[in-house]
């Protein structure tokens, strides 16, 4: 009687179809958010469109790490409120919320300067939207802020229903910071650090693998910091979770983590990588800066040195490895020298697998926004561009250091020609070849014949499953 009930309530909230568009800022967490947001409210009947046309809720999961991020945020809600304005004089009603970094950042400005917007939420109360939004509906319309960081687990109240949307899933393990780098607004925004347990984690990685995903990225914050606990009650380090998923999981065949930092790269996470065929023999590890002044002022709590030697023995585990990382150009004070000992660095230690460089830009709160010492601007610009040139010319001779090689692509989806494929390679570089759609969730051997831009050409030198029929056979 109750399971009929329940359904009849499913199926009328079904009935109730609303339309909810989410416009994600970001970075991968932030793509993760959006997804358990669509399925928070799933069961109320809201449905997740591709367009923002007619919504009957619109959500900007934003982001605070790039500059000036709150006035694009308020000039973009500047732009929605002309859809508000067209849904209201139809009749309809067009739900703005504000969530992610800046919400949680900033929420009580964004309520006083924005009366078009009627929710605000932070990153760690997204599970109560069902709530809010019940509120936030009513005719009176009442207005919600929250940005707690309430000591209830949000992965706790999360339905068990996580999907994969495609053959790569991203999985949050971690969230927030306690390293508070000088620049950064992460551990404001993002708040402490804390971990999921190990049991929900692998729970939610066989559901996205049953859904489909054959490659998973374990996200965090400070990813590398995981200190979960694992059913016995102990404390899992990310080399333990990773060795688990990878023995536990059926059918995860590809484990990635990002963002670490330098500092908590341990040696049982370093061996894993030479243990595991899972793990991507690929690792996003940002250092930021190769002057040890620099990383003093930044509080990164680790030298240029002790970066090279922790590379130098994630080198020895895994030989294959590819190292991307991201920098901070014109951080408060840094001379001509300590840029000369950021290049010295890069072309010591060599990121091939793409780096991200950034022109150091002050957030407000943070300590290195206080500091006297800003660099000008047009000195940043030389710098990053110096950088980047140097940067991008590694990435380009790795990229064609593929060449003649053979190498397994997992296949995503149909390239932009007729009849081409597109798969990732172990390091994120883009494959095509020609081949069936029934390549898509496929690990095949491909051999590289060319590389034009950051993306490679080749040809399966295995065969593969031609058809759906075939494939569940196999
Ligand atoms: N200025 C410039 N770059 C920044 N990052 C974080 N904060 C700032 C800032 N204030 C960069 C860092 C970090 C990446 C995600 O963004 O390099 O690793
Ligand atoms: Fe920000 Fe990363 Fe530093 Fe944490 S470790 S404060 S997230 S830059």
């Amino acid at each position: 009687m109750t399971a009929q009930l329940d359904m009849n309530q499913t199926e009328a909230t079904k009935k109730n179809n609303k339309k909810l568009f989410i416009k994600t800022y970001g970075c991968q967490m932030n793509v993760y958010d959006s997804q358990r947001m669509a399925e928070v409210l799933s069961p109320v009947g809201y449905e997740l469109s591709e367009t923002i046309d007619d919504a009957d809720m619109v959500i900007m999961n934003t982001c605070h790490i790039r500059e000036k991020a709150s006035e694009k945020v308020y000039s973009e809600i500047g732009r929605i409120r002309k859809h508000q304005e067209k849904k209201a004089a139809d009749g309809g009603r067009m739900l703005l919320a504000v969530a992610g970094c800046v919400a949680q950042a900033e929420g009580e400005e964004i309520m006083s300067r924005a009366p078009e917007v009627d929710m605000v939420f932070g990153p760690q109360t997204y599970h109560r939207l069902p709530e809010m939004v019940a509120k936030a509906s009513r005719a009176a319309g009442q207005k919600i802020l929250d940005t707690d960081f309430p000591p209830e687990d949000k992965f706790d109240h999360l339905p068990d229903e996580t999907k994969s949307e495609g053959v790569t899933a991203f999985l949050t393990i971690q969230e927030g910071c306690d390293k508070f780098c000088t620049f950064c607004v992460v551990p404001y925004t993002r708040g402490a650090e804390s971990s999921r347990n190990v049991t929900s984690i692998v729970a939610e990685a066989k559901r996205l693998v049953a859904s489909g995903a054959r490659e998973i990225t374990l996200l965090g914050q400070n990813v590398n910091a995981f200190h979960g606990q694992g059913r016995d009650g102990s404390e899992w380090g990310l080399g333990r979770l990773v060795r688990h998923l990878a023995d536990k999981v059926d059918g995860l065949d590809r484990i990635r983590y990002t963002t670490s930092h330098p500092r908590d790269m341990d040696d049982d996470l370093i061996a894993a990588h030479g243990e595991l065929p899972h793990l991507m023999p690929y690792l996003h590890l940002p250092v930021q800066s190769g002057a040890d002044n620099m990383l003093a002022a930044m509080n990164r709590k680790h030298t240029a040195k002790e970066y090279m030697e922790l590379v130098e023995k994630l080198f020895k585990a895994r030989p294959d490895l590819a190292l991307s990382s991201d920098f901070i150009v014109g951080f408060p004070g840094e001379t001509k020298q300590d840029h000369a000992d950021t290049i010295r660095l890069v072309s010591e230690v060599g990121f091939g697998a793409g780096a991200f460089s950034f022109k150091y830009s002050e957030r407000p709160g943070t300590p290195a926004a206080a500091s006297e010492m800003q660099v000008a601007e047009e000195v940043k610009d030389e710098r990053l561009a110096g950088l980047q040139q140097l940067l991008n010319a590694q990435q380009q001779a790795f990229n064609e250091s593929m060449a003649g090689k053979t190498i397994p692509v997992l296949f995503e989806k149909p390239g932009r020609e007729n009849g081409q494929m597109m798969g990732r390679s172990p390091y994120l570089q883009p494959v095509h070849i020609q081949g069936p759609e029934s390549l898509v969730g496929q690990i095949i051997d491909c051999k590289i014949d060319h590389v034009k831009g950051h993306s490679l050409f080749g040809e399966a030198v295995e065969p593969f499953v031609e058809n759906e029929q075939e494939r569940a056979i196999a």
